[in-house]
């Protein structure tokens, strides 16, 4: 059951990645981070997909989520160590280090995609999955002192494309989408 705790933990560690990721999907919009600007290609720096609202709604709630784990983890099932996984979250601003990765690696993706010459919202698969759990787990490694694991990093790199593409399957299959993947 090691292999268990590992995904657990990868997720809990992860979550406010997730978090930032996910609540500017809901709640962003208005002012575009590159405010409106080209590049010398032609296409735009960043696109209409990432806003200063996104990011700061992702912030946000990131930090939020970093800030409940790390008092929850004071006391009680998540203050453990199971199977020589210590699920302790060590610093108070863990979700902000993790979020503001995230984000950024967002943000670094959206430039790589549109130097391809992808428009907003065109998929790159592979990059779209992993780019924010890139950021934060580079932002965790660099600003906070216990790092998670390098077997969360593999299970959650391996988790998350696995969400998507069973996401994107029962989206299929419900006819919101023309493709199962
Ligand atoms: N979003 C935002 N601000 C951010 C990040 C995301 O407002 N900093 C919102 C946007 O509405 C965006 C949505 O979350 O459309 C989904 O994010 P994402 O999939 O990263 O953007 P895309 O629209 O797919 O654009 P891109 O091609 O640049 O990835
Ligand atoms: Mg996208």
């Amino acid at each position: 059951m090691w292999i268990l705790a590992v995904i657990l933990h990868a997720l809990y560690y992860f979550s406010p990645a997730y978090a930032a990721n996910s609540l500017p999907v809901l709640f962003g919009g208005g002012k575009p981070i590159d405010f409106g600007r080209y590049c010398r290609d032609g296409r735009r720096v960043l696109g209409d997909g990432k806003t200063w609202r996104g990011f700061v709604v992702g912030l946000f709630f990131g930090y939020l989520m970093g800030l409940l784990w790390y008092f929850l983890s004071m006391s009680g099932p998540l203050s453990q160590t199971y199977y020589g996984i210590d699920f302790r979250m060590p610093d108070p601003f863990f979700g902000l280090y993790m979020g503001l990765g995230a984000l950024l690696g967002d943000m670094l993706a959206s430039f790589l995609k549109r130097r391809l010459g992808l428009e907003r919202g065109q998929r790159l698969w592979g990059l779209d999955q992993l780019d924010f759990l890139i950021g934060a787990a580079v932002f965790a490694y660099l600003l906070a002192p216990t790092f998670p694991i390098w077997q969360s990093l593999v299970a959650i790199a391996v988790i998350t494309p696995l969400f998507h593409l069973i996401g994107n399957f029962i989206g299929y299959k419900a006819g919101a989408k023309s493709v199962p993947w």
